[in-house]
């Protein structure tokens, strides 16, 4: 079948205003990049905070959407490592001409930041990874002012770091894979923050220990002392509210480094007591300039990765309706109604 001319996409239509599903053209793929037909789309925190906040997008109508899997329909020139019919993950990204995001049926994306998806995961898991393996990964091993540990995926990272690591958040869509990054690069004991309901699952992918998110600071850190035998080098506070990041700051060690995914709001106070404990932010664009050589290697390894078992799929939930569904989902994520999955829709249902 030819590629169609016309796709549906879903619009942002102003600052703070509605989604509507709407015709925009099909782009054509330049040199060095593919052309995906989206599959599935995975829903993020920040489509509800662009629309609700009204943050992050200057240019509306803006398509929205970070995450999908698809299937290549067509490859630009100097293309070697796919092929039209190929199914891959990418991560995607939001620009003023909507060409690379996710929440429409097809998108460009730069070949060598797609990984092929292994038979053994659907298209709906291969979409609820993107962005929170780069956000778990970009704070652990990439970014500037972090721990920079190796990455296991590199030559002597697997397993090369013995000791603790905390992860606030352990079921958060980021924080578990964090857990499982954590797991390849060899920390022990993973502790992690969570519903106590999710604990097997969390178990499942890594944590040697679930606490109840619920518990108060003094008391949280009075059992990770227990379990670590003093406070922790390394704490990736996936949840990042004013309450988790102060609560994790008490975690460190001296010296030791807090990796946040939202902006710092650990107290004034706490921070000129700091000896020598800091604090760094991640951001897991990986088409941003500083993440792109990294991306590259991470893409190269992602499909073994994910066959080998080494990277587990997360649970899913499909919302119905497609592109047109989305709204609802994000609904969802903003009341905190989701636990321990990724939404996602199938763009190619929206009615
Ligand atoms: N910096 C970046 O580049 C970047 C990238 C991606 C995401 N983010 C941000 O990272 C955050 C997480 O995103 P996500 O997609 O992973 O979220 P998510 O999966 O939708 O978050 C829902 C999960 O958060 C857990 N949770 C909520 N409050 C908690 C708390 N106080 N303590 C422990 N767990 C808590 C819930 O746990 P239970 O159900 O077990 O209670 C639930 O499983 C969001 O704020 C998002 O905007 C930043």
């Amino acid at each position: 079948m030819p590629t169609p001319t016309q796709q549906k996409a879903l619009f942002l239509q102003a600052k703070q205003g509605e989604f509507a599903v709407a015709s925009r053209p099909v782009p054509k793929p330049g040199p060095g990049e593919i052309l995906v037909r989206n599959e599935a789309s995975g829903l993020n925190p920040v489509d509800w905070k662009i629309q609700t906040y009204g943050i992050f997008v200057e240019k509306y109508p803006a398509v929205l959407g970070i995450d999908a899997a698809g299937i290549v329909e067509a490859v630009g020139q100097d293309v070697t490592r796919f092929k039209t019919g190929d199914k891959v993950l990418y991560e995607g990204l939001r620009t003023d001409g909507n060409d690379r995001a996710t929440f429409q049926q097809y998108t460009l994306v730069p070949a060598d930041l797609a990984a092929k998806l292994p038979d053994s995961l659907t298209f709906e898991q291969g979409a609820a990874l993107p962005l929170a393996l780069t956000t778990a990964a970009v704070g652990l091993y990439n970014q500037d002012g972090g721990p920079l540990f190796t990455p296991p995926w590199l030559e002597g990272g697997r397993g090369k770091y013995a000791g603790p690591i905390v992860v606030i958040g352990g079921s958060s869509v980021v924080g578990t894979l964090a857990i499982q990054l954590a797991r390849l690069s060899g920390f022990s004991p993973i502790i992690t923050t969570a519903s106590l309901k999710n604990t097997t699952l969390l178990q499942g992918f890594g944590a040697t220990h679930v606490l109840d998110r619920n518990l108060p600071a003094a008391a949280l850190r009075e059992e990770v002392v227990k379990i670590a035998g003093g406070p922790v080098s390394t704490v990736y506070d996936a949840i990042s509210l004013p309450e988790t990041q102060n609560a994790a700051f008490d975690l460190l060690a001296p010296g030791g480094k807090l990796i946040l995914v939202l902006a710092s709001a650990v107290d004034e106070e706490k921070k000129k007591n700091a000896n020598g404990r800091s604090i760094v932010g991640t951001l897991g664009l990986i088409q941003l300039p500083q993440n792109v050589e990294f991306g590259r290697a991470l893409y190269s390894k992602l499909t073994s990765l994910l066959e080998a078992g080494d990277l587990k799929p997360l649970r899913v939930e499909v919302v119905p309706g497609g592109l047109g569904g989305i709204a609802t989902g994000l609904e969802k994520l903003k009341n905190d109604q989701v636990s321990a999955a990724k939404l996602v829709v199938r763009p190619q249902e929206t009615a």
